[in-house]
């Protein structure tokens, strides 16, 4: 089969080829997963340059999630059941950027029929992380002031969607004016764009006085632009690391009214639940993911022989929404 495969770690674009390996063999409690598509996501890029709290053994395959078929299963009751199934695909293994891949049973999630294959591609990564962060983390009231920064990310039109689904109100920090208008589009309730100003001084004015709850996945000075926004009890957490700069965080600051920082990743989030609780959740997304909340917008889809141009692309600034990786037929 073919998949793309990286030797040493760098840019996705510099170090992944396009090459024939031998079809995965399911264990005992796995599946072996026939791919259609998976989306490239930040984390993927971070983890072909050997960044990403993962550190795979080389030669590897990327791809930590996507949408496939089972096709067979390695024994158990779980895999049994999931045979035939078109389902969401998370993979902290072998990796989905190939034709076929193997994942445990239990990390195989049917996706609803009515679901296209681009969305049920991206149903785990960026929806459960939205979901969980706002609703189960820091479980943000009604009416109150939710921030965040890269809000212009796939991931964070989901967060402003969620906000007027539920009644939180969002100030949304972009780096390009031009997305201000989009943003407003789909609910966000302020934009504030990172050049125009201190970002903290206009949210204290905005809020009056700053807010409870933020969520940055960028650090540096934007990230640190976060956490002053904050008001006395406040929380933030940070999810990601796309400027590659940590954040400078004075402590005067956060001991004066008990603010909080925090760091969020959903392995490890997914890790502590109980199984109930996971498939409630999963539904609940399913859900969500069809009315439209946390829908991802998709910018282009790449077959796998194009992979240099799929990783370039979904590595440039202004890319308008996810990039998908074509693995199989699509319905
Ligand atoms: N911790 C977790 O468990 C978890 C789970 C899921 C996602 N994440 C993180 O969530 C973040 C968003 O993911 P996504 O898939 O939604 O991303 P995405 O759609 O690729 O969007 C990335 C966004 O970040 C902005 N950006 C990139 N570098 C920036 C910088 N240096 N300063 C300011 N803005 C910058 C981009 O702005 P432009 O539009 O201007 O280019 C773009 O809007 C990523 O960091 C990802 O790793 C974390």
């Amino acid at each position: 089969m073919k998949a793309a495969v990286f030797d040493r770690f760098g840019p996705a674009a510099e170090v992944l080829s396009v090459r024939g390996v031998p079809e995965p063999t399911p264990g005992r409690g796995e599946v072996l997963v026939r791919m259609l598509a998976s989306p490239i996501n930040p984390s993927d890029l971070l983890y072909t340059e050997g960044q990403y709290g993962l550190r795979p053994t080389l030669p590897a395959t990327p791809g930590f999630e996507g949408v496939g078929v089972v096709e067979a299963s390695g024994g158990g009751l779980l895999g049994w059941f999931r045979k035939g199934k078109r389902v969401a695909v998370v993979n902290d293994g072998v990796g989905n950027w190939g034709e076929y891949t193997v994942a445990k049973a239990r990390q195989v999630i049917p996706v609803p029929a009515g679901l296209p294959d681009d969305q049920a591609a991206c149903f785990f990564v960026n929806p459960t992380t939205a979901l969980v962060m706002t609703r189960h983390v820091l479980q943000v009231p009604s009416g109150d002031w939710l921030l965040q920064t890269a809000a212009g990310s796939n991931l964070g039109k989901m967060v402003i969607r969620l906000g007027r689904k539920y009644g939180f109100r969002t100030v949304n920090v972009v780096r390009r004016a031009e997305q201000a208008e989009e943003l407003k589009q789909l609910g966000a309730d302020a934009v504030l764009v990172s050049d125009d100003g201190p970002v903290a001084e206009r949210v204290g004015e905005l809020t009056g006085g700053g807010v409870r709850y933020a969520l940055d996945p960028v650090g540096g000075t934007t990230g640190a632009e976060a956490v002053a926004s904050l008001a006395a009890g406040g929380r933030c957490l940070l999810y990601g690391l796309l400027s590659g700069e940590p954040v400078p965080v004075d402590p005067r600051f956060l001991i004066t009214g008990s603010k909080r920082v925090e760091g969020f990743w959903l392995a490890d989030w997914v890790k502590a639940q109980r199984v109930p609780t996971l498939l409630r959740l999963f539904r609940e997304v399913g859900r969500l993911i069809a009315d439209g909340t946390l829908r991802s917008d998709i910018s282009a889809t790449y077959p796998l022989d194009r992979i240099g141009d799929a990783v370039r692309h979904a590595a440039s600034g202004a890319k308008g929404g996810k990039v998908l990786v074509r693995l199989g037929s699509l319905s």
